[in-house]
């Protein structure tokens, strides 16, 4: 006998990388050497003075309870300081802001802190999968916003001219992910405008803000919202530090925002270990030269990752921020997953199909910058190896 899950993860469906890694584990397993370029898991290590305090403050024998649900107060002073530093944003840092276990329990924790059953969601097509897991979780209901190249904007107009009447809360990134698409100063002030009108809780997904930046200054969305009335926005080290395995991100907002969903995440977990939220402090205080030189890296990589996608017969759209580029498949690629999994399996390069971001990345592949260039190089050979045959068989499989 088995007992049945909940209704509301009927509509839920298993992550698509717990599978999908699940399958490259088990091809290395039987001898295979899978290139995998397909999650946005940065493999550069954190600033070695991370890595010391973590160490030091671990050997602490009073380093080891449990901790506070709002971390210590070092914490929430480094991640004011560097919202200010960073954005030009100004948080208290005793009452607007939250430090979480990584961003995506962040968006759960909103969702259940928010949403009532029917209440809907706009969320980005394409976009983060985790949005609408965590709406149904809460059982509202997304409604999806289109997305479209070049620009990978929401149409504010058209928007507007919907029923937004059932609609509570709306999700932004940008830098978005998947598509590295930029949103303008011009633009977030219109979003916000928008909410306002609506009545919309705009929360802003913003953990690519300093990765392969193009702009004179990261933007945050609670730049444009002053009086923080409408905005929350969450924050992460994932993907800017190098921290993606240690779990510490940041949701920032106005008190009774931050109030309510506090009471979500007083109730799931039970604080960050503390050593972490040391080593977070000071992650969170390296100079600007530290960040530029990690995405020297990434640049580096991205010039390769170029050159494979244009081997695949790929188009880019030039100047996305972020840990990816997004490109278009040729017209001659009828089936994405059919051309992903075979790439998988003949070429051993994966690469992550970009109809995982909804609909509208039907026809479009992500590729992860988190490798080596050695390991680009190996890719783009096999890839140039596998080319004659991919044009043989005209992909249409
Ligand atoms: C758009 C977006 N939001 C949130 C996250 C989650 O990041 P975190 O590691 O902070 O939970 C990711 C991770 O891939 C992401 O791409």
């Amino acid at each position: 006998m088995i007992i049945p899950a909940a209704r509301r993860l009927q509509a839920v469906e298993e992550y698509y990388f717990s599978k999908k890694l699940a399958q490259i584990r088990e091809l290395n397993q039987r001898g295979h050497d899978i290139i995998n370029l397909g999650i946005g898991s940065p493999d550069l290590a954190p600033a070695p003075q991370v890595i010391e305090t973590l160490q030091m403050a671990a050997a602490r024998p009073d380093a080891h309870g449990y901790q506070g649900y709002k971390g210590v107060p070092q914490l929430r002073q480094a991640m004011a300081t560097w919202y200010a530093h960073t954005y030009g944003v100004t948080l208290d840092p005793e009452q607007e802001i939250l430090p979480l276990i990584g961003s995506k329990e962040g968006i759960t924790h909103i969702s259940l802190a928010f949403l009532n059953a029917a209440d809907q969601v706009l969320i980005p097509n394409p976009g983060y999968p985790a949005y609408a897991a965590a709406a149904r979780m809460a059982e509202a209901v997304p409604v999806e916003y289109q997305l479209s190249g070049p620009h990978w904007l929401p149409d504010l107009a058209a928007l507007a001219r919907q029923d937004l009447s059932r609609v509570k809360l709306m999700w932004l990134n940008y830098p978005h992910m998947p598509t590295g698409a930029v949103a303008s100063p011009g633009f977030f002030a219109q979003v916000v405008a928008f909410a306002r009108q609506h009545n919309i809780l705009l929360c802003h997904d913003n953990p690519y803000s300093l990765v392969l930046n193009t702009q004179a200054k990261p933007l945050s969305l609670l730049e444009y919202d002053p009086a923080k009335e409408v905005v929350l926005e969450l924050n992460s080290l994932s993907k800017s530090h190098n921290m993606a395995g240690w779990r510490v991100g940041m949701l920032a907002g106005a008190k009774p925002y931050i109030d309510t969903v506090l009471k979500v995440k007083s109730n799931v977990d039970s604080g960050t270990f503390l050593p972490m939220q040391l080593a977070a402090a000071v992650a969170l205080a390296l100079p600007d030269t530290w960040h530029q030189a990690r995405n020297a890296v990434y640049a580096r990589r991205r010039t390769l990752a170029y050159t494979l996608l244009a081997q695949l017969g790929c188009s880019v759209t030039p100047g996305q921020e972020g840990l990816f580029l997004w490109a278009a498949l040729p017209p001659t690629v009828t089936d994405t997953e059919a051309f992903i999994n075979r790439l998988l399996l003949e070429a051993g390069v994966f690469l992550t199909p970009g109809f995982i971001f909804g609909s509208a990345g039907q026809g479009y592949v992500r590729i992860s910058l988190c490798a080596t260039e050695a390991r680009f190089a190996q890719a783009l050979q096999r890839v140039e190896r596998w080319g004659g045959g991919v044009n043989k068989l005209s992909l249409k499989d």
